[in-house]
């Protein structure tokens, strides 16, 4: 049994021991070994290229609460590990699993997936011409809950969604992703984020192409946006993000493996030093790059 802690700032779990801790204690229905993503093995090729294979062998834990970042050169397998999480079917998975919430999603449809709760923010969003934004989410919320808000309730929820993302009204009765530069785009993702409230948040990218001020206000967000039941996936190139956002754990991803995991003191080496010094460090040549 665990419980959750929330001092305002952070949330842990604690094991229960004795005695609970005074504050703002909550029980949980959940035993602190539960996790929320189970990912065991996972190896992974391109549906329509099965010669070519991408992730070779996975193993990633996610509890709710918990901020994982996942770090790693271009091409290392990052997005496709995120795609397959929320199971597109661009990519097919030739060994492991992965099990959300205790129940095995190997092979569960994307949109089941995305009704269950977990949220990807894609690395590149499309373009939807002739649909809103907030028709999208209004849509995505009916197929989430299976119930139809009213509108005044909608409106009255987005509104201050808007709000603490400091977004207008304007922008998202705006065609979805329609002309919208690179910012923009990651801004809309943000939104469907705080309306949609998953419990598995995958964030491929979301820092990616904002100016400094669009970077705070998102990963504020973000960071108001945080419940101790979900756990987000953050998959960065910079630590900068991770300044406000800070991950519990950090991974990084070379060749299709994780090849190293450790707390913010690991992102923070990378942004220094890049990756050859841990790869010569862990005897990673450049074949296994590729
Ligand atoms: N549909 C596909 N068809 C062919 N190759 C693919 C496909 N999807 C991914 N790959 C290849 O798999 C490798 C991993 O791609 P992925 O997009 O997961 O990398 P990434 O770590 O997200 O990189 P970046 O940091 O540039 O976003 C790349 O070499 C990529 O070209
Ligand atoms: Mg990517």
């Amino acid at each position: 049994m665990a419980v959750i802690v929330e001092n305002g700032k952070n949330t842990k779990f604690y094991t229960v021991q004795t005695t609970l801790a005074k504050g703002n204690v909550k029980l949980m229905t959940t035993n602190e070994n539960s996790s929320l993503l189970e990912i065991t093995d996972l190896a992974t090729s391109v549906t329509e290229r099965p010669d070519v294979k991408i992730l070779k062998g996975i193993n990633l834990t996610i509890k709710p609460g918990e901020v994982h970042a996942l770090m790693g050169p271009n091409g290392s397998g990052k997005s496709t590990l995120a795609s397959t999480i929320a199971g597109s079917p661009t990519y097919t998975v030739d060994r492991g699993n992965v099990s959300y919430k205790g129940e095995d999603i190997t092979h569960m449809a994307a949109d089941q997936r995305a009704r269950n709760g977990i949220f990807l923010s894609f690395q590149y969003p499309t373009a939807i011409p002739g649909v809103t934004l907030v028709n999208l989410i209004r849509e995505a919320i009916k197929a989430r809950t299976g119930e139809d808000v009213s509108a005044r309730e909608f409106i009255a929820q987005l509104r201050e969604t808007l709000d603490r993302l400091k977004m207008s009204e304007d922008f998202a009765r705006r065609y979805v992703n329609d002309g919208f530069s690179g910012g923009e785009k990651k801004r809309a993702e943000i939104l469907q984020l705080g309306m949609l409230r998953p419990e598995l948040a995958i964030l491929d990218e979301t820092d990616s192409g904002l100016d400094i001020d669009a970077l705070r206000t998102v990963a504020e967000g973000i960071k108001t946006l945080r419940d101790p039941n979900m756990g987000i996936l953050l998959i960065t190139h910079y630590e900068r993000i991770l300044n406000y956002i800070e991950p519990d754990f950090v991974h990084i991803l070379v060749g299709g493996n994780i090849v190293a995991s450790g707390d913010f003191d690991l992102a923070k080496r990378i942004e220094g030093e890049g990756y050859d010094p841990l790869l010569r460090e862990l005897n990673i040549s450049e074949e296994a790059l590729i």
